[in-house]
């Protein structure tokens, strides 16, 4: 977004983050002192910096008020955009990702450990010293963190080369950090806080230390290279090896192995392609580059014993086994149960009664089963009957367990039930009160809502008079519903909010929809057989809800819904405007244009100031990580610099919007 005008700024300053309050303090700053081109009148100037103070009294950005702050060189606490974006790394948690990773190009690999730090970019200039350090921040801006860096001993102020870019790791040695024993959680936080010292001598006292990983702006063709490259410099490169491919296991389980031995903490290993020129063949995701990955040490595992299986019914009628075992104490919580997904998994694992299995916490979040350490006894019996309405006999559709009859099975009608209100935006229908609808008999399908009257709910705990007629008020004031919110409502697989959306508006009727076969659904963009199939099947059993529904409600069709969606603002992508550039590998331009649009968003042909995102096709994005722009891109960058916020973002990431509604 470019920056406010004044009347935006009145409007908005009550509403901003601390992040653009942050963003417009140091503009308007910098045009006073520096431009000499204030826009803003000064007291509005006044009352931007105390709602920031209020809100973040600790700001870095309140310390820089001045002329002092408004400098033209980049100083602390500023935001700076990176060169090149300072990417993630994808992971692997297997031999197999991790084998399949190296036949994807040709040569070598290196390995590294995956230090556990916080990464820093240093920009060196034209005579060799340091002129930029910055951390990752969010990928595409990070920190300025120059003076401090300059106190970090690894760290050479000056080089006996020009106009690179080093980036590594910033990390605190355990035995420095045995000294505070007790005060920190780990040395990665610490570092951090020692890093982002207002006082940078402050930060000298942590006596932190880098090890460099990267170097850019040579011409070197190797990994290697680069290593030997930057030890001549006068950095510490991370420890590498040359590896072939049967040796990537070894060398993994080798640092496992000698882990603790060392004086610094890590999280993993780092493979990467050695030769560069298949590093640029390979390219990049707009999350992370293909020609890296890093294989995460298992988190903590523990032994235990399945006690029993349970299985819970879902609102699409699926029936889930979750295993329940004997409670063990993995990364910091103790687990009692893990989600056994699907039938394909018991049965892969072999799993049996009191069989002992290894767990663990996927992410050191998510219990998992890894595997049988040792056979029990006893099949796992899938239930005949549905454990939540007992009906049967249960249907198996390809790994899954179904209840054969959700119209009639409690837990499958509640979570319909409680979808239906919360997709149609209907408030004040909480999961109590629709279980207390439900078990009296009041209300057991959608369209029972809308017969709703206040006497009827007056006879239920804790229902006021009031309460009961606004709740009927609330379900009234939805008897129109959108095309697409009413498609949602249904808690059809597959049809979520995007699958909802797209289908609305490429059939416009309700009738067209039902009208549609699996083939026609299918061939919408990015929908696909099965999806087309299983939409399809939804609609057919969701019949009589429909009807039932349909003597309650209208169901606007989609070009008046948007008309509507429009005026109040509904679609998730409503007020972004997307201009492409470059080729996209998924879809073509056209089709990535529809789908914004049917989201509620803009595509301008042309690149314009308020342009919220520029994508760039994959085929392209990895030249763009090496510099390359095309002439949408120049604008837009310079665009930026005088203070647009365009997100420039690759394809993968634009994939993720589109689905999600919102970025990443
Ligand atoms: S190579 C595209 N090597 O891990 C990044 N990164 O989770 C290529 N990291 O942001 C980086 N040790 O800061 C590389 N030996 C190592 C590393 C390493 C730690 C960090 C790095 C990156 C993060 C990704």
């Amino acid at each position: 977004m470019p920056h406010r005008s004044v009347e935006q700024l009145r409007r908005d300053l009550s509403t901003m983050t601390t992040e653009e309050l942050e963003l417009a303090v140091q503009h308007h700053n910098r045009l006073y002192w520096v431009d000499d081109a204030a826009l803003i009148p000064d007291p509005l100037f006044d009352q931007l910096v105390e709602r920031l103070r209020s809100l973040a009294p600790t700001s870095p950005i309140l310390e820089a008020i001045g002329p002092a702050g408004a400098g033209e060189e980049l100083g602390y606490g500023d935001k700076v955009e990176h060169e090149a974006s300072m990417l993630s790394l994808d992971k692997a948690y297997d031999e197999e990702t991790v084998l399949k990773w190296f036949d994807s190009f040709e040569g070598v690999a290196v390995g590294s450990p995956k230090i556990d730090g916080i990464a820093c970019s240093l920009r060196y200039g034209s005579d060799g010293a340091i002129r930029l350090a910055a951390t990752r921040g969010d990928g595409t801006r990070g920190e300025v963190i120059t003076e401090n860096v300059k106190r970090i001993a690894d760290i050479p102020a000056r080089l006996d080369a020009k106009d690179l870019e080093v980036r590594g790791e910033v990390y605190m040695r355990l035995s420095i950090f045995k000294t505070y024993e007790g005060k920190y959680a780990n040395p990665r936080n610490l570092a951090a806080g020692a890093l982002k010292q207002k006082d940078p001598a402050k930060t000298g006292d942590y006596r932190l230390s880098f090890f460099a990983y990267d170097v850019l702006g040579t011409e070197l063709s190797t990994e290697l290279e680069k290593f030997e490259y930057l030890a001549s410099l006068g950095f510490t490169p991370v420890p590498t090896r040359r590896l072939e491919r049967d040796q990537l296991q070894t060398h993994y389980q080798s640092v496992v192995a000698t882990r603790f031995d060392q004086d610094f903490e890590m999280d993993g290993v780092v493979f990467r392609t050695n030769q560069v020129s298949e590093q640029v063949r390979l390219g990049v995701t707009a999350h992370h580059p293909r020609f890296a990955i890093a294989y995460k040490f298992q988190g903590e595992s523990g032994a235990s014993r399945l006690v029993d299986v349970l299985w819970s019914v879902s609102r699409t009628g699926a029936i889930n086994p979750v295993a329940i075992v004997e409670p063990v104490f993995l990364s910091g919580a103790t687990v009692t149960k893990a989600s056994l997904h699907n039938l394909a998994l018991i049965e892969g694992l072999g799993l049996k009664h009191h069989s002992t299995l290894l767990m663990s916490r996927r992410g050191g979040v998510i219990p998992h089963v890894e595997s049988v350490l040792e056979a029990g006894e006893g099949d796992i019996v899938y239930p005949e009957l549905c454990p939540s309405c007992g009906n049967g006999p249960t249907v198996r559709r390809n790994d899954v367990l179904f209840c054969p009859d959700q119209t009639r099975c409690l837990q499958a009608q509640l979570g319909l039930l409680k979808h239906f209100v919360d997709a149609i935006d209907c408030k004040g229908f909480g999961p109590k009160l629709i279980e207390q609808l439900f078990d009296d008999g009041i209300v057991r399908s959608p369209a029972e809502f809308y017969a709703l009257q206040p006497d009827t709910l007056l006879h239920l705990e804790r229902m006021g008079e009031t309460l009961a007629q606004k709740l009927v008020g609330n379900i009234e004031a939805r008897r129109e519903l959108g095309l697409a919110d009413f498609l949602r409502s249904l808690s059809i697989n597959d049809l979520g909010k995007v699958a909802s959306k797209v289908v609305a508006s490429h059939f416009g009727s309700l009738r067209a929809v039902r009208e549609a076969s699996a083939e026609s659904i299918a061939q919408i963009y990015g929908l696909g057989e099965l999806t087309g199939v299983s939409i399809r099947e939804g609609l057919l059993e969701r019949a009589e809800v429909i009807d039932r529904l349909l003597e309650y409600v209208t169901v606007l069709d989609a070009t008046a819904e948007a008309e509507t969606s429009s005026a109040d603002g509904a679609g998730p992508l409503t007020g972004k405007q997307f201009l492409f550039t470059g080729t996209l590998t998924s879809m073509k331009r056209k089709d990535a244009q529809d789908q914004v649009q049917a989201l509620g968003g803009q595509t301008p042909d042309n690149i314009v100031k308020e342009l919220d995102y520029l994508v760039i096709g994959d085929e392209d994005f990895a030249k763009f990580q090496g510099g390359w722009r095309s002439s949408k891109l120049k604008k837009a960058e310079s665009f930026n610099a005088q203070g647009a916020r365009i997100a420039i973002i690759g394809e993968t990431e634009f994939l993720t919007i589109l689905k999600s509604g919102t970025r990443a």
